[in-house]
């Protein structure tokens, strides 16, 4: 069957449907996994094609020398940490490395012994599994919507909403310019470009953008980027103009946890109201719950 008469096929048969069955058959057809094995199965491979060309573009922490505030905040961290990211490395990737003695999970307690604890690793992108999460049950249908991910580094948000939902616009704002020129290379490289546009800019510059954005995604944005006066004087932007009456915030961590750590008047229950989210939708045992359960959903008021 090609094409036209596989898509009149599908209307026919949601036209031949009872009306009373008809928005359970739409829920189901925009929720279920019946389908995985005609699309995501493609998704996930261009998903993974994307990392791996990032990979070689980058440094393994995937880190740049032009990030001097994060190198300098992650200095100061108390625990032994690395950087890995999420959205670059999955964990079969990760054990391959540690494999090749290329990273380590394990740091040295006491030099020279075999002594070790974990090391505690960070990422700075949403992981694969943290993006289908979030696309495929956080996120109603987004047919027609845009959506703005502040602080869009390495495009994760971006091109995992090209892949997994049916958003008309994703736009990412980045401040760092060679994590935009890494965006920008991928946009062309797979075709990407009618729905995503990545802005080399200062969120605190694109008051417009946030005010139309029908879901705005921000994902650990400023904590490890910004000084504190400057992550309260984002946040105060932030509150003022994703304002759109019944438009979606998504945060890692909760907004509370986010501001309660600075000097900031915003009044929250006047601004969002937190949306339950459904932790448990995977069943298997190597899911990572408590990342997923860092995703909160708001509804604007
Ligand atoms: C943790 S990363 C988020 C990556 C991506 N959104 C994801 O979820 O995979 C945060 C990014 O926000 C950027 N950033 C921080 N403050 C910003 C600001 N005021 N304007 C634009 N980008 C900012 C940083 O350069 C960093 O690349």
């Amino acid at each position: 069957m090609d094409f036209p008469t596989a898509r009149s096929a599908v209307l026919d048969v949601l036209r031949g449907v009872r009306a009373i069955d008809l928005p359970r058959l739409l829920r189901w057809m925009r929720t279920t996994n019946d389908f995985d094995d005609f699309t995501l199965n493609n998704n996930d491979v261009v998903f993974r094609s994307i990392a791996e060309d990032l990979r070689h573009c980058l440094p393994i922490e995937a880190m740049l020398n032009s990030e001097h505030q994060a190198i300098e905040k992650m200095h100061q961290h108390p625990e032994p940490t690395v950087h890995v990211d999420a959205f670059l490395y999955d964990e079969d990737t990760i054990d391959s490395l540690c494999e090749e003695g290329e990273m380590s999970r394990y740091y040295c307690v006491t030099c020279g012994s075999h002594q070790t604890a974990p090391l505690e690793f960070i990422s700075h992108s949403f992981s694969l599994m943290e993006l289908k999460f979030l696309y495929q049950h956080v996120l109603p249908d987004l047919t027609g919507k845009v959506l703005v991910d502040v602080g869009s580094r390495l495009g994760a948000v971006l091109f995992g909403g090209c892949l997994y939902s049916s958003a008309s616009q994703l736009h990412g704002v980045e401040m760092n310019a060679d994590f935009c020129r890494l965006q920008e290379m991928i946009i062309t490289k797979y075709h990407f470009a009618d729905r995503v546009k990545v802005l080399h800019a200062d969120i605190c510059t694109q008051a417009l953008l946030l005010q139309t954005a029908d879901v705005v995604v921000m994902n650990n944005v400023f904590e490890y980027f910004l000084d504190r006066l400057e992550q309260t004087r984002a946040w105060e932007f932030i509150s003022q103009n994703v304002r759109k009456k019944g438009s979606l915030l998504v945060t890692v961590p909760s907004l509370e946890e986010s501001l309660s750590s600075l000097q900031i008047g915003i009044q929250l229950s006047q601004w969002a109201e937190e949306l339950q989210v459904d932790y448990d939708v995977y069943l298997e045992k190597d899911v990572d719950k408590e990342a997923l359960e860092q995703i909160h959903l708001y509804k604007i008021l």
